[in-house]
C-alpha cells in the first residue's frame, strides 16, 4: 500500500475504533495505538523519505491535518466518556437517603485531665510553664542533682539522642528552665509529654505528666500540702483525704509520696463484701510524688540561698485511669474512637 492511501485509511479505522471503545482505559489504548510514539501515524511518518522530494511537503500537510483531526476526535470520545460515567454515578446516588452525620470530634482523656488540672492550680494562682520534649542531660538530670553516675539515672530508662541530648524522661527539667528564666516568688505547673525507654502492660514509651513548682520566701511543707490537698478536692471530690508518705527524689529533700484516700470505696477498702478494686483493699491510691526543693537544685540555677519552695510531679495518665475507672493503660494510645468519644464534652 503506497503512503498516501496507508495515511487516509487511517481516519475511517480510527473513527470505528473510537466508536467502540468503551472505556477510558481502551481510550487510551487506541491513543497509543494510533498517535503513540511508535504508533501508526508515526509509523507512516518515518516513510516520509521514501517520497520523491516534491510530493513530501503535500503529504506532510496532509498527515498534519489527520493528526489534528484524530486528536480532536479523542478528545470528543473522552468527553462523552467521562460524562456517561458521571451520569452512571448519579444514577446510583439517591438523594432521597438520609444523611450520614459527620464524627464530632472529643478531647483526649489525657488533653481533658491535663486542662482540668491546670485549671485547679490555676485558680490557685499557678501560671503554666512548658519546656522541650528534647532536652539536655543537664536540664534532666544534672541540675536536678542527679550527676552522672547517679543510682536514680538508671530507674528512668532514658532515651538517649546523643551523649548528652535526649527524651526528656520526665516534666522536672522545666522547673529548671523556669527558675532560670524568672525570678521568685513563682508558682507554675507544667503538663507535658515524658519518655522513657519502656513499654508493657503498665508501661508506655510516651506518657503525660505535670510538674508543678512554688519558690519564695518562707514556703513551707504546710504550703505543700495545703495547696495538694485543695487539687486532689478539686479532682476527686471535696471528702478526699490525703496521706504523706515520706519518700526520697533527688530534686527534693524532704520528699514524699501523696496518697488519697480511695473515691470508691470512701476509703473503707472494701464495697459490701468486695475489697475494692481501686485500692486493693488498702483505702489508699497512690497519686503523686512531692517535696521541698532541694537545696542543691537552688544552687545550680544561683538561687539565694534564703529562698524555699515545693515541688511535685503526676502521671496524667495514671489519674485519668483512676478518675474514669480505665483498666489498661494502653486504651489511651490506640486511637480506638469507641474509647475516645467516651469522654466527649
Ligand atoms: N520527676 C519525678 C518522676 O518523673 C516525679 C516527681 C517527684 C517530680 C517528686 C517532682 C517531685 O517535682 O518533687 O518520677
Amino acid at each position: 500500500m503506497d503512503l498516501i492511501s496507508a495515511l487516509e485509511s487511517l481516519e475511517p479505522e480510527l473513527e470505528k475504533g473510537l466508536d467502540q471503545a468503551s472505556s477510558l482505559d481502551e481510550l487510551e489504548q487506541l491513543r497509543i495505538e494510533f498517535l503513540g510514539r511508535k504508533g501508526r501515524l508515526a509509523q507512516i511518518m518515518s516513510q516520509l523519505p521514501e517520497l520523491a522530494a516534491e510530493e513530501r511537503p503535500a503529504f506532510g500537510q496532509k498527515a498534519n491535518v489527520v493528526k489534528e483531526r484524530a486528536n480532536a476526535s479523542f478528545e470528543k470520545r473522552r468527553d462523552e466518556l467521562l460524562a456517561a460515567r458521571e451520569a452512571a454515578a448519579l444514577a446510583r446516588f439517591d438523594a432521597s437517603m438520609p444523611g450520614r452525620k459527620p464524627n464530632k470530634g472529643s478531647l483526649h482523656p489525657d488533653t481533658l485531665i491535663m486542662e482540668e488540672i491546670c485549671g485547679i492550680f490555676g485558680k490557685l494562682g499557678f501560671d503554666i510553664a512548658q519546656g522541650p520534649e528534647v532536652e539536655i542531660d543537664h536540664y534532666n538530670f544534672e541540675a536536678l542533682n542527679m550527676p552522672p553516675e547517679h543510682p536514680a539515672r538508671d530507674m528512668q530508662d532514658t532515651l538517649y539522642i546523643t551523649d548528652t541530648i535526649l527524651m526528656r524522661t520526665h516534666t522536672s527539667p522545666v522547673q529548671v528552665r523556669t527558675m532560670l528564666a524568672r525570678r521568685p516568688p513563682l508558682a507554675v505547673v507544667v503538663p507535658g509529654k515524658v519518655y522513657r525507654r519502656d513499654s508493657d502492660l503498665t508501661h508506655t514509651p510516651m506518657f503525660h505528666q505535670v510538674e508543678g513548682l512554688m519558690v519564695g520566701k518562707k514556703i513551707t511543707m504546710a504550703h505543700l500540702r495545703g495547696i495538694l490537698t485543695a487539687f486532689v478536692r478539686g479532682v476527686f471530690g471535696p471528702a478526699t483525704q490525703v496521706r504523706f508518705r515520706q519518700s526520697f527524689f533527688p530534686f527534693t529533700e524532704p520528699s514524699a509520696e501523696v496518697d488519697i484516700s480511695c473515691f470508691l470505696c470512701g476509703g473503707a477498702g472494701h464495697l459490701g463484701h468486695d475489697s475494692c478494686r481501686v485500692c486493693k483493699g488498702t483505702g489508699w491510691v497512690e497519686i503523686l510524688g512531692c517535696g521541698m526543693v532541694d537545696p542543691a537544685v537552688f544552687e545550680a540555677v544561683n538561687y539565694p540561698s534564703d529562698l524555699s519552695g515545693f515541688a511535685f510531679g503526676l502521671g496524667v495518665e495514671r489519674i485519668a485511669m483512676l478518675k474514669y475507672g480505665i483498666g489498661d493503660l494502653r486504651m489511651f494510645f490506640e486511637n480506638d474512637l469507641r474509647f475516645l468519644t467516651q469522654f466527649g464534652a
